[in-house]
């Protein structure tokens, strides 16, 4: 990790900005260098950690990534400049959904990523994913963080009823997962909150 990732890093938990966990953070960079992706997507920019991250990690690679939050764009922005990867990144401004739904229905994306980084609203995973796969090519990947949902996923027992639409949602997620037919394999990492790997045909 670089001065600066580090210090994206030490500000944004000073901040209570939400960025991808230290073991997660590990096993992303080992997935990126394996992979070696051209292309990314991630949906959920924050301030750039993970881009940041993913930049480095796959040296010819080309990102776009979506937020919703003008302030975090913003930060996004300022912080991939500052890495040198101001012409290597993308920052869409906008909803997810209907940032994917669009990109989707303008065709210039259909199977067009090598890799697909999931770190949004965890609600949304199964609503984009059959669109997440049209644009993933042949061979390639979509990860997402976050999928046991603070164990609750797991352990539903303990769970407050606030998260019953999430932890549902998430649900959904494994079980299409485990049945689709454009998807090859598929790995859950149970570290920290879980990342789901899935590899399509
Ligand atoms: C866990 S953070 C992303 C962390 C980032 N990937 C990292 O590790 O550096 C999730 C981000 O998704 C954004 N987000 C939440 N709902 C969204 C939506 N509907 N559309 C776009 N972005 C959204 C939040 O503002 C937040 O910045």
């Amino acid at each position: 990790m670089t001065n600066n990732e580090e210090s994206i890093k030490i500000d944004a938990n000073r901040r209570g900005v939400p960025i991808i966990r230290e073991e997660s953070h590990k096993i992303l960079q080992q997935l990126t260098e394996k992979i070696n992706p051209k292309t990314i997507l991630e949906i959920g920019t924050a301030v750039g950690y993970s881009g940041i991250l993913m930049l480095s990690s796959a040296k010819d690679s080309s990102l776009i990534t979506i937020e919703h939050d003008i302030n975090k764009v913003e930060e996004a922005n300022r912080n991939f400049k500052d890495a040198g990867f101001e012409d290597r990144a993308t920052v869409v401004y906008g909803d997810c959904m209907e940032e994917v739904s669009m990109m989707v229905a303008g065709g210039k994306y259909d199977k067009y990523f090598d890799m697909v980084f999931l770190d949004g609203p965890k609600a949304q995973y199964i609503n984009m994913l059959e669109s997440l796969i049209l644009m993933t090519k042949s061979g390639g990947y979509i990860i997402a963080d976050n999928v046991l949902f603070r164990g609750y996923v797991q352990h539903k027992e303990t769970m407050p009823r606030r998260f019953k639409t999430i932890v549902k949602r998430l649900e959904m997620l494994f079980e299409t997962v485990k049945d689709h037919p454009d998807i090859e394999s598929y790995e859950l990492i149970e570290i920290e909150d879980g990342i789901l790997v899935i590899k399509l045909k």
